[in-house]
C-alpha cells in the first residue's frame, strides 16, 4: 500500500506491507479521509524526541473498519469510524479519570511511536476505545476532525469551565481556535471575542458567525477593546490557541479577576509568568494535551447540527499528492485552515 513515511528528516510516499492485526483489541481501518495536523510539522522539524524515524505519519482520520481483533465486542467490521489521535487503554488509573492523554499504556503512538493514518490502511490498538461509530446522517468529511482538532478545541472549552452569559475571548483563529469557538456556542456565552494577528483568519470567524467580535491585537489597544466589552473587568474565560511569548503574556493581561485560562496551545520555549505583576487577579490557569473523551458527543452534536467544522476543509489532495498538501498547509496560513487527504 501507499503510505507516507517519515526518515532521514525528510517525508516521502513509499510502499508499505499492508497492517496487520497483532493483539486482540487492535483493528484494521481503511482510510476514507485523513488530514494534516500541525504536530506532524513538529515531527518533522524534529521537535518530537518520541517521534520514531521510519514511521508512517498522521493521527487525524476517519475510516471503514476492515478488520476486528478477537477482543473487540462494540464494533463490526463495515462500520465508518472516527479515530481518537491519542491510544488509550480505558482501566489504567488514569484513563479511569478520563484523562487518557496520560494513559499509562497508550498515549500519542499514531504517527508517532506506531504506524499512522497517512497511508490506505491504518491498524489502531486498543480499537474498543479509540474508534467511534459515525451516525448515519453525517458524512466522512463532517466528522474528520473529532478525534484531534474538534477534540482540542472542545478540550479549551472544558478547561476554562464555560459558563453561561460568560465573555469568552479566543486567542488565536487557527483550526483549533475556530473550533474552541464553535463549541463555545453550544454553552450559550455573553460573547465570544476572536483574537489573531491574522486579519484573513478572523475575517473567516466573522463571516462564519463564529465570533461575535474580532481583533487583531497588531491593530489596536486588546486590553482596552476587551476591557470596553466586558464593563472594564477583563473576560471571564480565555483559551489561549495562538502559543507564542505575546499570546500567554496577552491570555492573563484580557483576563478578568479570578477568570480562569485555558493553554491549549503548545509552545516551542518556556514562558514566564510575572506573579508580582499579576499578584491579587487571583488567575486560574489550566494545560493540558487534549484528554479527547467526548467523540460520541462530539458527533451526536454534528449529527444534530449543533456543531459544523465543514469550513475547516479549505482544500483537498489525493495521497498521490500528499507532499504537496504538507507544503501548502505549513505555507499558506491565509488560505489554508486545513488540508484534507483523499483516498
Ligand atoms: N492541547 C492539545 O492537545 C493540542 C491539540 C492540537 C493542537 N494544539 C496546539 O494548539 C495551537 C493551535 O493549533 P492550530 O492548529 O490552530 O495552529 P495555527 O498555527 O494554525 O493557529 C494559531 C493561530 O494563532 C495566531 N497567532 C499567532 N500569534 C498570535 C498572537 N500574538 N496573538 C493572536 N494570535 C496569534 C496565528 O496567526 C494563527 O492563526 C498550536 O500550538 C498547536 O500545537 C494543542
Ligand atoms: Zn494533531
Ligand atoms: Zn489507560
Amino acid at each position: 500500500m501507499k503510505a507516507l513515511v517519515w526518515e532521514n528528516n525528510k517525508i516521502e510516499l513509499k510502499q508499505r506491507d499492508y497492517p496487520r492485526i497483532i493483539h486482540p483489541r487492535d483493528a484494521i481501518v481503511k482510510v476514507k479521509l485523513s488530514s494534516i495536523c500541525t504536530s506532524d510539522l513538529h515531527i518533522i522539524k524534529g521537535f518530537v524526541p518520541n517521534a520514531k524515524p521510519g514511521i508512517v505519519l498522521g493521527h487525524e482520520f476517519v475510516g471503514e473498519i476492515v478488520e476486528l481483533g478477537s477482543n473487540i465486542k462494540n464494533l463490526q467490521i463495515g462500520d465508518r469510524v472516527s479515530a481518537n489521535c491519542e491510544t488509550f487503554c480505558g482501566e489504567c488509573y488514569f484513563c479511569k479519570k478520563g484523562y487518557i492523554n496520560n494513559c499509562e499504556n497508550g498515549g500519542w503512538e499514531l504517527g508517532c511511536t506506531i504506524d499512522g493514518c497517512q497511508a490506505e490502511f491504518v491498524r489502531v490498538p486498543y480499537a474498543d476505545m479509540g474508534l467511534t461509530k459515525i451516525p448515519s446522517n453525517i458524512s466522512y468529511e463532517n466528522a474528520l476532525f473529532v478525534g484531534d482538532i474538534l477534540a482540542s478545541g472542545y478540550f479549551g472549552i472544558e478547561l476554562c469551565n464555560l459558563q453561561k452569559d460568560d465573555a469568552i475571548a479566543i486567542i488565536g483563529a487557527g483550526p483549533v481556535g475556530l473550533c474552541s469557538m464553535a463549541c463555545a456556542k453550544n454553552f450559550s456565552p455573553s460573547k465570544i471575542i476572536a483574537i489573531d494577528i491574522n486579519d484573513a483568519r478572523l475575517k473567516k470567524a466573522k463571516e462564519l458567525n463564529l465570533a461575535d467580535y474580532t481583533f487583531n491585537p497588531r491593530k489596536c489597544d486588546i486590553e482596552k477593546e476587551i476591557k470596553n466589552l466586558t464593563p472594564n473587568r477583563g473576560a471571564d474565560c480565555i483559551v489561549e490557541a495562538a502559543g507564542n511569548e505575546d499570546s500567554f503574556q496577552m491570555a492573563w493581561k484580557i483576563a478578568r479577576a479570578n477568570a480562569n485560562i485555558a493553554i491549549v496551545a503548545m509552545y516551542e520555549k518556556d514562558q514566564i509568568l510575572p506573579l508580582p505583576k499579576m499578584y491579587g487577579k487571583n488567575l486560574v490557569f489550566k494545560t493540558g494535551g487534549v484528554d479527547g473523551i467526548h467523540s460520541k458527543e462530539l458527533l451526536d452534536m454534528i449529527s444534530k447540527g449543533a456543531i459544523n467544522t465543514d469550513f475547516l476543509i479549505t482544500q483537498k489532495y489525493p495521497l498521490d499528492n500528499i507532499i504537496k498538501a504538507y507544503d501548502f498547509f505549513e505555507n499558506n496560513k491565509n488560505d489554508c485552515l486545513k488540508v484534507a487527504i483523499t483516498y
